[in-house]
């Protein structure tokens, strides 16, 4: 019997009796989309997954897509990627620094993303309190406050959303192991152009969708305009009050809306205090198929 408990803070629910090694039930499932809507940050706690049963999990919702850099795979599921500052033998398993900075992931692709699942295999623990928590900003929320007079003004209007951006600011940290992006991987990840503000495919509510991480213009104003509204966007939609953070626990499954949120991973342990997750990236063709979305009663 499913529970969902919803946190009593702006984002997030506790989900209580899925066991998502196994497949959902049609009502389950319709249960957890209905969920994600409306609370945009669900944790599934006390999960024992392998990385198949991740990815199957995951790709209940939609296409999973893979690593722009090819690297840090699970070996049994190439859709499952890994997120870990653990070296072994010299070499790290995962990505060390993803998401680190506010951002929604997949903004700068055509197809933007709808849905990330991360299994929490390793959590650092100092002094008894788990760290490297995410922190959430609720987007339905901040749409709805914007002055009228601004979502007058950007109705209508598109951000160009560019891979490169949040690469560049990851890169240019001191110690960061990344390096400048090829010709051929910037090819494989050219900007994309989204409306700043979107219909929520579940809830049918308007979100503001653009994020410093990855929005770096806006297409129909010109440049100084663009990044005064830019600047002025990125400070209302990270005020404290949009925010829930979320304290992550070795098993837990959390599954987030892109569509409706941002993130940020918050790199407060130590080389020495390791952190391994797995990651389903889940991309949004199919919570926007009108197929789909009649079979799990989606408004059209
Ligand atoms: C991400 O942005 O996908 C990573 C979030 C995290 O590791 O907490």
């Amino acid at each position: 019997m499913l529970t969902i408990e919803p946190t009593g803070g702006i984002l997030g629910a506790t989900v209580r009796g899925a066991d998502l090694s196994q497949p959902l039930s049609d009502a389950d499932f319709a249960a957890i989309l209905r969920a994600l809507g409306e609370h945009g940050v669900l944790r599934f706690p006390g999960q024992t997954l392998t990385a198949p049963q991740l990815r199957d999990f995951s790709r209940r919702f939609g296409h999973i897509q893979g690593s722009v850099t090819g690297r840090f795979h699970h070996r049994e599921a190439p859709e499952v990627g890994i997120l870990s500052n653990i070296v072994e033998n010299g070499e790290p398993i995962g990505i060390a620094d993803a998401g680190q900075d506010w951002h929604t992931d997949m903004s700068y692709t055509a197809t933007k993303g709808f849905l990330n699942v991360l299994y929490a295999v390793k959590v650092p623990v100092r002094d008894g309190r788990p760290l490297g928590d995410t922190v959430f900003a609720n987007m339905h929320a901040a749409y709805e406050d914007l002055p009228a007079e601004v979502k007058t003004r950007l109705a209508g209007m598109t951000a160009t959303h560019d891979f490169n951006k949040f690469w560049e600011k990851m890169r240019r940290r001191p110690g960061s192991p990344r390096a400048p992006l090829t010709p051929e991987q910037r090819a494989k990840r050219p900007p994309a152009v989204h409306p700043i503000f979107l219909t929520h495919p579940i809830t049918g509510r308007p979100v503001l969708y653009c994020n410093p991480g990855y929005a770096e213009r806006i297409n129909e104003l010109d440049e100084a305009e663009s990044a005064r509204m830019l600047e002025y966007l990125f400070a209302h939609q990270l005020q404290p009050k949009y925010q829930w953070t979320h304290r992550w626990t070795v098993g837990d499954v959390l599954v987030w809306d892109h569509i409706g949120t941002l993130h940020n991973a918050i790199p407060d342990y130590r080389p020495d205090e390791p952190r391994l997750m797995l990651r389903c990236q889940v991309m949004a063709e199919t919570i926007f198929d009108p197929a789909f979305r009649r079979q799990w009663h989606l408004a059209a």
